[in-house]
């Protein structure tokens, strides 16, 4: 049997160092927010290379967030990919503004910087890329066109803890990025958990007020806000975790690696890491017109496998009111198709992926 993902494994190796983290916050009876969280804020936000690091209760909040502090408002429009989780379009949503889709490039599923211009309307405030599965959307060009645009760039960088793009940390990058600390991610909480990263001042003010009611001084609201905050046990945890976070990022790659070379003369295709990019392989997904029986068979011999996503979001029944149908993003929709996500994690062994490589190999031959 090979898991997906081994939370338990992950555990175990840093048990001593999580127990005593979470003991001495408990003792300090900070609860919510508290020491824990502002150190941890000040940790991934330099980890990421941004200046603020404001924690938050989800990365669909930090999205959420970090969309109003852009400005979006009711009836704007938000530039975005079908190719994604729901939650970066949920966001958007939220707020009552409207996602317009674009394509994503074949060669990273990322948005295809290409199309955004052409997406523009009066109504566009802001573009909002996902650095899916780990690899960083191509930003400069989605940068100049929000330059010129005079629109506002937010980075969905839920799956891409430490990723890069041309040497720079992903989520520093455009106006403000936005993480997830849900527990399967890169760098997961033990429940939920976001951060929002900006280097803007005044935007790191706004969402410190939003994600706590809106208050500057307790009782004193000045904004409309919610209760997204970030747990002290959380920080306290996600604080030791940071500590080891390269390592096990340095794990992914290395296991990438020995599978793209494994999986060479196959017919799936693998993820291409781009010349630009440092890819941290939160999922290692391949894709082959196959995939359902590929899966099927897999799963036959104890392998568990993934599908990030079976259906695009511009297709789901929720959404179907943003006026999208089937053949608008055929990139998108043969991800949808073809995608299959192979067991990451940082503990996985070279002979599980041995045996994972001669079952895709089995199995595409048999067939
Ligand atoms: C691309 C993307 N955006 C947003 C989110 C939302 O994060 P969360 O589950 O922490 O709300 C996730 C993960 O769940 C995600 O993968």
């Amino acid at each position: 049997m090979i898991p997906f993902i081994d939370l338990k494994a992950q555990y175990e190796s840093i048990k001593e160092e999580i127990l005593a983290a979470v003991s001495a916050t408990l003792a300090s009876t900070q609860f919510v927010l508290g020491k824990e969280v502002a150190a941890f804020e000040e940790e991934f936000a330099a980890y990421s290379g941004g200046k603020f690091g404001i924690g938050v209760n989800s990365g669909t909040s930090a999205l959420h967030l970090a969309l109003l502090a852009a400005g979006v408002k009711r009836g704007d429009e938000v530039i975005t990919v079908s190719c994604t989780f729901v939650a970066t379009v949920a966001a958007i949503d939220y707020i009552g503004a409207r996602p317009v889709f674009v394509d994503v490039d074949p060669a990273t599923l990322n948005m295809d910087a290409g199309q955004v211009e052409a997406a523009i309307t009066e109504r566009t405030k802001a573009i909002l890329p996902v650095h899916l599965h780990g690899q960083s959307a191509d930003l400069d060009p989605i940068l100049d066109v929000a330059r010129r645009h005079g629109l506002r760039v937010i980075e969905d960088a839920a799956q891409a803890h430490g990723a890069e793009y041309k040497g720079r940390r992903v989520g520093s990058i455009g106006d403000l990025g936005c993480f997830s600390f849900y527990p399967g991610k890169n760098l997961g909480a033990y429940g939920e958990g976001g951060m929002v990263v900006t280097n803007n001042e005044e935007f790191a003010h706004t969402i410190r007020m939003l994600r706590d009611w809106g208050q500057e001084q307790k009782y004193h609201h000045v904004l409309k806000g919610f209760n997204y905050r970030l747990e002290g046990v959380q920080g306290a945890i996600l604080r030791v975790k940071l500590r080891h976070l390269e390592d096990w990022t340095e794990a992914r790659r290395r296991h990438a690696a020995y599978y793209n070379e494994l999986l060479a003369d196959t017919a799936v295709a693998r993820p291409l890491e781009m010349p630009y990019a440092r890819h941290v392989y939160h999922v290692y997904a391949v894709q082959t017109p196959k995939r359902d029986r590929l899966q099927e068979a897999l799963q036959a011999q104890g392998i568990q496998t993934g599908i990030h996503y079976p259906i695009p979001v511009h297709l789901q029944k929720a959404y179907q009111d943003f006026g999208y149908g089937p053949g608008d993003f055929p990139v998108t929709e043969r991800a949808a198709n073809e995608l299959l996500s192979l067991p990451m994690f940082a503990e996985l062994q070279n002979a599980q992926i041995d045996t994972v490589c001669t079952a895709v190999r089995d199995a595409l031959n048999g067939g």
